[in-house]
């Protein structure tokens, strides 16, 4: 069985991250040709990068708690990132968490959904970017949620019902690719 990470992208109390992806991971629940997680960052308490080695080159790490980071994403076949835009950007502790590791995410798939005032597309295009680094592929499906009519007072997450196809396609596209690089690791 395929195993998917449905990844936080934001760190700070009051965050809406967490309830964006425990959407997308029922919406997930409903398949049976993967198993999906919800992928905290903020439980793996990262401190702002620090490591003497580039990720890329070794993943002896001295930072004790990118153990526990690195297992997780060794373990996974592929992620869905659920990603704020802050300033235009991913968040800081978004980049601060993949900064920790590279290796771990070699010939994975992934796919992500953003929101923010204007659907936080901008942040996803600088995560697939990003992301091409340790050599993740990211399907073309982008479900974009926006913070005015997604959100009640932009914080109580009532998705419109039109998202639901996008994010199913979403599924779809990640768990086909995740199974076919599987098969190349
Ligand atoms: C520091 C900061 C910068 C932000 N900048 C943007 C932005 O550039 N574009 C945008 O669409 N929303 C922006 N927002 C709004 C966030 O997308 C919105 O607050 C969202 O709820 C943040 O995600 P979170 O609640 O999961 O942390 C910003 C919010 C913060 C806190």
């Amino acid at each position: 069985m395929l195993k998917i990470g449905i990844v936080t992208g934001s760190t700070r109390q009051g965050r809406v991250s967490l309830q964006v992806a425990d959407w997308v991971k029922q919406i997930a629940d409903q398949r049976d040709d993967a198993s999906f997680e919800v992928v905290d960052i903020l439980d793996y308490d990262l401190p702002a990068y620090n490591e003497p080695v580039p990720a890329a080159f070794s993943k002896d790490y001295q930072t004790p708690q990118a153990a526990a980071w690195s297992r997780k994403i060794e373990e996974l076949d592929g992620f869905i990132f659920v990603t704020p835009e802050y300033n235009r950007a991913i968040t800081s502790s978004l980049k601060n968490a993949l900064d920790y590791l590279h290796l771990e995410f070699h010939n994975k798939a992934a796919g992500i959904v953003s929101y923010g005032s204007a659907g936080g597309t901008t942040a996803a295009g600088q995560l697939r970017m990003i992301l091409s680094v340790p050599q993740v592929a990211v399907v073309s499906t982008q479900p974009a949620l926006n913070l005015f009519t997604d959100f009640e007072a932009m914080s109580a997450f009532k998705p419109g019902e039109h998202h639901l196809p996008t994010v199913q396609n979403l599924l779809s596209q990640v768990v086909s690719w995740s199974g076919a690089l599987k098969t190349i690791r």
